[in-house]
């Protein structure tokens, strides 16, 4: 695409097209894609609050190719990515994945995790991408309907499907926008814990909603 020189000085860079978005399942093929995008969303919403070499060293261990490989090959977890495009054009373009969320076996180990509980992990999405349509699978806009929503929807219904009764997720006490998005669906505080984020120790709000 050409670049407008007068565009490309002014303060919104942002491309004019909208990019619109679907969602699909990640595969064990999407785990590369998937690093780079686990480990830029949390870059983008935390290196505001901790200290550079500590979310560096966070994001280095966590967000590797080798850990969503490991997550994906987890029947017990369910991978859903927020990718650009339009699922008329799948599979032969299947998107870019520009957001995520991932369910698994609860790793909260200083909480009282009953055996039906199942953790909604991450869920994280670029800045840019949170108010772009959302498709169906017809490649149909879906009114009023937010990326996030669509995720955190996905996930419940993921969850029941895998017979869980309770949605477990932890997060930051200071991350007020996940929070008001967390109640709005229905989570509420259910305990807290501490998470080590490099040589940050993190106190994690816990939210569980029953399903
Ligand atoms: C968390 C996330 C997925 C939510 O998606 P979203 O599109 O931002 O969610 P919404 O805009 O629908 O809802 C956010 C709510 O927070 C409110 N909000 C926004 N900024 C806020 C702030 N600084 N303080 C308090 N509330 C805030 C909004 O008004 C909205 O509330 P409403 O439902 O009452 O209108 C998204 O913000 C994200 O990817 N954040 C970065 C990653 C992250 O923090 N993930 C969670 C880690 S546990």
């Amino acid at each position: 695409m050409a670049i407008d020189p007068i565009k490309s000085t002014t303060q919104n860079p942002a491309p004019d097209i909208i990019e619109t978005i679907t969602l699909r399942r990640a595969t064990a093929a999407d785990a590369p894609a998937l690093a780079l995008t686990g480990a830029a969303t949390f870059l983008e919403a935390f290196t505001w609050m901790l200290p550079g070499p500590d979310i560096l060293a966070h994001t280095l261990k966590n967000h590797t190719a080798d850990a969503y490989t490991h997550y994906l090959a987890d029947p017990n977890t369910c991978v859903t990515l927020a990718v650009t495009g339009s699922p008329v054009t799948f599979p032969n373009d299947s998107g870019t994945p520009v957001g995520y969320v991932l369910l698994c076996t609860p790793e909260l180990p200083t909480f009282n995790v009953l055996p039906t509980d199942i953790e909604l992990k991450r869920i994280y999405l670029f800045s840019r991408f949170r108010t772009s349509p959302v498709l169906d699978a017809r490649g149909a806009t879906i009114p009023n309907l937010r990326p996030a929503q669509a995720l955190m929807d996905a996930s419940v219904a993921d969850a029941r499907a895998l017979d869980a009764t309770r949605l477990l997720l932890g997060t930051h006490a200071g991350n007020l926008r996940a929070i008001a998005f967390y109640r709005r669906n229905g989570f509420t505080e259910a305990g807290t814990r501490t998470f080590q984020v490099g040589n940050q120790q993190c106190c994690d709000l816990i939210f569980a909603k029953l399903l």
